[in-house]
C-alpha cells in the first residue's frame, strides 16, 4: 500500500464512471469548478486524489488517470440520496447560498452526512503517510477535518470551502451548527473565497463556541484543557480567492482551430451585430431567470432588437433528482419558449437555450464569440466562468458583466458590475455593455487580465499550501 504526502479530499473525483447505452464503460474527466482548480495542482505534485467516482453502488479499486492516483469512495444509492442530494444538496447548497431556496432539514439526513463524511476521513487517514498534507475541499465534507485529525493528529490538515459562508443570522438555522463548526475547526487552515465568507466564519465561531480570535487566526481550546487560559491550538480562518489556469486558456483561445470555430458560431448565429452568452449550470443561484426576465423587458421595450441581439445560454445539467432543480428547469425552459414565442422571428432567435455540458475547447470558442458575457449570480461562492471568459480574451476585446454577487467581483472591479435584483439596473448594465465603445472595452478588458493573469490557480494552490504547511510547523512546536 502506497502512502501518499499529499492528497486532496472531495466529494467528486477528477473523473466519473459513465456507462454508455451500449454497454461501453470508462472514465471521463467530470465537470465543475473545483476540478477545474485543482487538477493542475494535483498533477504537480504527484499526490492522490480521494473522492467519489460518480455512480451509486459500484466499488472501484484505485487506479492511475492522467498522472493522478484517484482513491475512489463508494457510495450507495440511500447514501447518495440523504448524503449528497439531501444534506449536502437541499440544506448545506441553499442555506449556504442566502437561502435563495429554502433548505430542508431532516435528521436522517444528517445521520448520513456523519456516515460518509466518516468514510472519506477513514480513507484518507490510510492514504496518507506520516506528517502528510492533507487538502479536504468544500461544503460535501465540513466534518472530515475534525474527524481525521482524532485518528491522525500527525497530519496537517487544510479545508477550503469553495461556495459561500453565510451570515449568521442565516448560519444560525441550522440544526447542526454547533457540529459543522467543530468539524471544521479540525483543519490548521481554513481558507474562504471572499473576506467576508471567512469574517462569518469568524462570527459564527464566537457566538457559538466564544473563542477568541485575532484578525485571522482563531485560538482553539485543546479538548484536555481545563484551567481558565487553556492552551490552545491556532486555526487559521482566511480568504483565499480561487481562480483557473488562466495560461491554458488563454492558449486554448489562440488556436486557430478553436478560433475557427467561433467564426463559425457566430455565423450560424446568423453574424448578428451583438451575441451574448451566459454560461451555469442549471442551478437556482445562477440568476438565469433575472438574466433572461431583463433580456425579454429589453426587447419588449425596443431597447434591443432581435436582428441585433441573440442570447447564447448554456445551462448544463446539474443536480437533476433534487426537486427544485427540476422546478428551476422546468421555469426556465417555459421562459425561453415564451421569449422566443414573444420576440423571435423566422431568421432570428432570441435565446440559444442548450441544456448540455462541453468539452472545453467548445467553451473557449463560445466565448471567443461571445461580445457580452453574463455573469448575473444571485450568490456565488467565485464564479469561475468569469474568470475564463476574461483570460480567453487575448484580443483585449469583450465586455464582462458581473453580480456584485459573485466572489469574483471582489477583485474584477473593471466589470460592468450588478445587482441582479435590480432589473432595471441589469437592464441599463447590458445596454452599457452592448453599446460600449471599442476604447473603453478594450481599457476594461486589460485591467481585467492583468487581474486574473496575475492571480492564476497556480498562485491560489500555491498561497493556501504555503499557509498550510507554515501552520503545520507552528502547531508542532517547531519555531
Ligand atoms: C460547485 C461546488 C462543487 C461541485 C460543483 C458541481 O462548484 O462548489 O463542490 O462539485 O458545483 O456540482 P456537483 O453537485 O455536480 O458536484
Amino acid at each position: 500500500d502506497h502512502a501518499y504526502d499529499m492528497i486532496v479530499v472531495s466529494n467528486r473525483l477528477p473523473v466519473d464512471y459513465e456507462e454508455q447505452p451500449d454497454g461501453s464503460t470508462g472514465w471521463r474527466s467530470s465537470p465543475g469548478g473545483l476540478v477545474t482548480a485543482l487538477e493542475p495542482v494535483m498533477k504537480a505534485a504527484d499526490g492522490a486524489w480521494i473522492g467519489w467516482a460518480g455512480v451509486a453502488d459500484r466499488e472501484f479499486d484505485p487506479f492511475e488517470h492522467d498522472g493522478i492516483s484517484i482513491i475512489p469512495v463508494p457510495l450507495s444509492a440511500s447514501e447518495l440520496e440523504e448524503y449528497y442530494e439531501g444534506f449536502s444538496n437541499d440544506t448545506l447548497w441553499p442555506l449556504y447560498h442566502d437561502v435563495i431556496a429554502p433548505p430542508s432539514f431532516h435528521r436522517e439526513w444528517w445521520d448520513a452526512y456523519v456516515r460518509v463524511n466518516r468514510r472519506f476521513a477513514e480513507a484518507a487517514a490510510r492514504a496518507a503517510s506520516d506528517g502528510a498534507v492533507v487538502w479536504v475541499q468544500d461544503y460535501q465534507l465540513q466534518l472530515v477535518p475534525k474527524m481525521l485529525r482524532e485518528v491522525r493528529p500527525d497530519l496537517v490538515i487544510g479545508f477550503f470551502n469553495h461556495i459561500p459562508f453565510p451570515a449568521y443570522g442565516i448560519y444560525s438555522q441550522l440544526p447542526w451548527r454547533r457540529q459543522v463548526i467543530d468539524g471544521l475547526l479540525g483543519a490548521d487552515v481554513i481558507g474562504f473565497q471572499r473576506v467576508a465568507d471567512a469574517g462569518n466564519f469568524s462570527r459564527a465561531v464566537r457566538r457559538l463556541f466564544g473563542y477568541r480570535t485575532h484578525g485571522t487566526v482563531i485560538d482553539v481550546p485543546k479538548e484536555d484543557a481545563a484551567s481558565d487560559d487553556p492552551e490552545v491550538r491556532r486555526v487559521v480562518a482566511r480568504a483565499f480567492p480561487i481562480s483557473i489556469d488562466a495560461e491554458g486558456f488563454e492558449q486554448m483561445a489562440r488556436r486557430p482551430e478553436v478560433q475557427a470555430r467561433a467564426a463559425e458560431i457566430r455565423e450560424s448565429l446568423g453574424n448578428p451585430e451583438t451575441i451574448m452568452l451566459g454560461v451555469d449550470r442549471l442551478d437556482y443561484t445562477k440568476g438565469i431567470r433575472h438574466r433572461m426576465k431583463a433580456f425579454g423587458e429589453l426587447l419588449r421595450d425596443d431597447r434591443l432588437k432581435v436582428e441585433d441581439v441573440t442570447l447564447v445560454q448554456v445551462a448544463s445539467p446539474s443536480r437533476e433528482r433534487v426537486e427544485t432543480y427540476r422546478q428551476l428547469r422546468d421555469e426556465i425552459e417555459l421562459t425561453v419558449g415564451r421569449l422566443n414565442g414573444d420576440h423571435a422571428t423566422l431568421g432570428h432567435q432570441a435565446i440559444a437555450y442548450l441544456h448540455h455540458g462541453y468539452p472545453r475547447d467548445e467553451m473557449v470558442a463560445l466565448y471567443l464569440a461571445a461580445d457580452v458575457m453574463l455573469v448575473t449570480a444571485l450568490r456565488d461562492g467565485m464564479n469561475l466562468v468569469a474568470k475564463e471568459y476574461v483570460a480567453c480574451r487575448f484580443d483585449g476585446d469583450g465586455v464582462l458583466v458581473l453580480s456584485e454577487f459573485a466572489g469574483a467581483s471582489d477583485e474584477l472591479r473593471q466589470a460592468v458590475l450588478v445587482n441582479p435584483h435590480d432589473i432595471e439596473g441589469l437592464k441599463d448594465a447590458i445596454v452599457e455593455a452592448v453599446r460600449m465603445p471599442r476604447r473603453e472595452r478594450a481599457r476594461r478588458m486589460r485591467a481585467l487580465r492583468r487581474r486574473v493573469i496575475d492571480n492564476d490557480v497556480a498562485k491560489w494552490s500555491a498561497d493556501f499550501l504555503e499557509t498550510l504547511t507554515g501552520a503545520g510547523i507552528i502547531q508542532a512546536g517547531i519555531t
